[in-house]
């Protein structure tokens, strides 16, 4: 790929997505669903819901639906996109944080089933609703698993779920509107890797436990997402295989006890996205101020926050033009924002680029253009699918006049 003249054609910044790359993520985690499959009995289902919040691209959203995977989503937008890239209603899943009355009835209208996040929230359902069928999301009471404290979703320091202790008010709500709680959820946090696999286990095993002590003929348990990906160059790819023998352990035992089981659910997000994205963009100023290298670029924390919200790291490559001296330095990577945290990599070892030059910043396609904003008024990126020699555009860069679009002068 000439990334000067996909800059040039596109815009810069531009997040660039490869098929091929997305197509392989959607296959392993299939397969992982089949052998999970395979292990357990013939009538339990085991289903994959892409989380819709990693990318809520339609581009990607239909490469997920046409590899036959399914969604769950959290939004009236990102339910709108999962239905305009082609997922039926009973393919899709609801798992929400704190939403209105009248979000809920927009779920209602699709026939959508939702989960629910706390004893309010049924009680609101419920007034809305009465005999119908909800899932809930519990708290396992175990910690969390995650890549930073602000996405470890369980424990005790979390807004999420439901605990232990407060079941017995959820059952006496639920009974209250004659609600039939068909399915729990929980999710322990966002990217595990090998060596946390271990933790997400303890999370299953104790959210099992407590659906076998509370929980009487739930059909559905989804064991949420969380598998990651490797961003650093010394970290391993999530051994699928491996997860799949450990997870068979527990959920073979639970289910000789646990006869009314008919589907485990999953919802990985990251995992399917995020190593078939990359952000490329330009090299705007570079500088050499008490003893720190910075190479200065479009890329800034309002087009990829991961690195100044939860001190992610992102493997960053310089493409110098071919006429550049080489000189290596050790440097920072930063944007245009006017925030000291606006840093998108530390103490790189590079050829120091000139202005001019582009930058590839990898594994940006899961939680990237989803979370992009257009603080200090700066257009989000154009995003591109390339499927071997076919480049696709699959969002304009914004506009300036798309920006002012709402504004009442
Ligand atoms: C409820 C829920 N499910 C699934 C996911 C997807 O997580 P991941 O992208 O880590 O797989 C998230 C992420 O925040 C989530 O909150």
């Amino acid at each position: 790929m000439d990334i000067f003249k996909l800059l040039e054609e596109y815009g810069s910044p531009l997040y660039v997505y490869d098929y091929n790359v997305l197509m392989e993520r959607c296959n392993s985690i299939k397969k992982f669903c089949e052998n999970l499959k395979k292990g357990l009995s013939d009538n339990i289902l085991v289903s994959m819901h892409y989380s819709t919040k990693a990318n809520s691209n339609p581009a990607i959203l239909k490469a997920v639906e046409q590899s036959g995977l399914n969604v769950d989503c959290m939004s009236p937008f990102e339910l709108m996109m999962d239905e305009k890239s082609g997922f039926s209603h009973d393919r899709i899943l609801y798992v929400c944080n704190n939403i209105s009355a009248s979000e809920m009835t927009l779920v209602k209208e699709k026939n959508v089933l939702i989960c629910l996040d706390s004893i309010s929230q049924v009680e609101t359902w419920g007034k809305l609703f009465p005999n119908t069928n909800i899932m809930v999301r519990i708290n396992p009471g175990t910690i969390g698993v995650g890549h930073s404290k602000e996405v470890i979703t369980s424990g005790k320091h979390t807004k999420f779920g439901i605990s232990e202790k407060n079941l017995p008010l959820l059952f006496e709500t639920a009974n209250k509107y004659n609600l039939n709680i068909i399915g729990t959820h929980q999710h322990l946090g966002s990217l595990f890797l090998n060596d946390k696999v271990s933790d997400y286990i303890a999370g299953v095993k104790a959210g099992l436990q407590i659906v076998k002590k509370y929980f009487n003929g739930v059909k559905i348990i989804d064991l949420g997402g969380g598998f990651g990906v490797p961003y650093k160059p010394d970290e391993e790819d999530l051994d699928l295989s491996y997860v799949t023998t450990k997870l068979l352990e527990v959920l073979k035992e639970f289910v000789k006890y646990y006869p009314s089981i008919r589907e485990f659910k999953f919802e990985p997000g990251r995992y399917i996205p995020c190593e078939s994205g990359k952000l490329i963009g330009t090299v705007t100023a570079v500088k050499h101020e008490n003893d720190i290298w910075w190479v200065c670029t479009d890329i800034g924390m309002n087009q990829l926050v991961r690195p100044s919200m939860y001190k992610s790291y992102h493997e960053i490559e310089v493409v110098c033009h071919s006429n550049n001296k080489k000189q290596e330095v050790t440097a920072n990577f930063c944007g245009n924002v006017c925030e000291s945290g606006d840093i998108i990599g530390e103490k790189r070892l590079i050829q120091l680029p000139k202005v001019g030059d582009a930058v590839i910043v990898y594994n940006a396609g899961a939680y990237g253009f989803s979370m992009a904003s257009n603080y200090t008024g700066r257009p989000r990126p154009a995003e591109i699918m390339i499927n071997n020699d076919d480049i696709k555009l699959i969002r304009k860069k914004e506009t300036l006049d798309y920006l002012i679009n709402n504004i009442i002068w």
